[in-house]
């Protein structure tokens, strides 16, 4: 075990959970004596040492962060959930994961309730029709975080990715392999991620200085039956275009599937390019090239910002932008004929 402990591994060696090691530090009261005992043993016997930061953890709320994501089904924010729990998990915290399915209405309720709930912090991919309640939330003493997008540096931390960069290391790929007319699928282009995506690509394509062209189509959501539903509309045309740029994994595996269904090959017929790298983009019947979003690493600096603004004195908001990677496979490269 390098390293001090940290407090899972005191839970497996004790058989207890987490929470269980957690109220013995914080609020032995509620721990049967026998079990608090054989915690505090496994504690001695290990040499854990709780870390100051839990510690100082705002007094008087609960010991839980809220996680709102946009799409619950979506494996990108299950990835961003493994890394925010990772580390909760250390500060013997708790993650209530609210989805709000690009719903202003039901992200609303959400931060209500998280404010009820008298939560240590929330973690957001806010839907960008702002309606102030991020705003309501500081205000009642309760840090919120961003993630997957950038924030106002004067009143927040955040933590996203270039998707200007994504969307551009993307078309650059595509021109690369000699597409010249594409079309970019996704939506609604009222998410910051599809514009910026979108903005991207077109970056790219003033920049290549081709004679380049690329639609737009554009779907209700980010998923997988909006892909579907676009894919369709790509055979029927009966001229479909030699490449299509995805706004996320799903919608690209949406496409897939309608374009194979309908007798397309890909990549021969059509070529396609995701966004997120989610595993499935890996294991799909044709694997799919996608830009790849560092989705843990996203959500554990997210969870890591949270608690610094939580229990550091002097707190100065910070901005992290990571660094998208184009991840080449099968569903945008002809097989180098031999
Ligand atoms: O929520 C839709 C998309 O936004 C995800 O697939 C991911 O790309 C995020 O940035």
């Amino acid at each position: 075990m390098a390293g001090s402990p940290n407090i899972r591994e005191v839970a497996m060696r004790a058989g207890v959970s987490v929470g269980t090691v957690s109220n013995v530090l914080n609020r032995p009261e509620l721990v049967a004596e026998q079990t608090r005992e054989r915690v505090n043993a496994t504690i001695a016997e290990l040499g854990f040492v709780r870390n100051d930061s839990a510690r100082q953890l705002r007094v008087g709320r609960s010991r839980t962060l809220g996680l709102v994501v946009l799409d619950v089904a979506n494996p990108f924010f299950t990835d961003v959930a493994r890394g925010v729990e990772d580390l909760a998990n250390q500060e013997g915290l708790a993650v209530i994961l609210c989805n709000t399915d690009e719903d202003p209405r039901k992200e609303s309720s959400h931060l209500d309730l998280l404010a009820e709930m008298r939560v240590q912090g929330v973690l957001i991919n806010p839907i960008d029709v702002s309606d102030g309640r991020i705003k309501a939330l500081r205000e009642r003493g309760t840090p919120v975080v961003l993630f997957d997008r950038m924030g106002d540096p004067t009143v927040e931390c955040s933590v996203a990715v270039d998707d200007v960069l994504g969307g551009r290391l993307a078309l650059e790929h595509l021109i690369e392999n000699g597409h010249r007319r594409m079309l970019f699928v996704g939506g609604p282009f009222t998410l910051r991620q599809v514009q910026e995506r979108y903005d991207g690509a077109m970056d790219a394509i003033e920049a290549s200085g081709a004679d380049v062209e690329m639609g737009v189509m554009t779907t209700p959501a980010l998923n997988v039956v909006g892909g579907r539903l676009a894919g369709d509309r790509i055979a029927a045309s009966g001229a479909p275009p030699s490449a299509v740029f995805c706004a996320n994994d799903l919608v690209a595996l949406g496409v897939l599937q309608a374009l194979t269904h309908a007798g397309l090959r890909v990549p021969a017929d059509v070529a396609i390019v995701g966004y997120d790298d989610i595993d499935f983009a890996a294991a799909a019947a044709v694997p799919l090239t996608s830009v790849r979003q560092p989705r843990q690493l996203l959500g554990r600096t997210a969870a890591e910002l949270l608690l610094a603004e939580t229990t550091e004195t002097e707190h100065a908001h910070r901005q992290v932008v990571f660094e998208p990677e184009l991840i080449v496979r099968d569903s945008s490269t002809l097989p180098t004929r031999t």
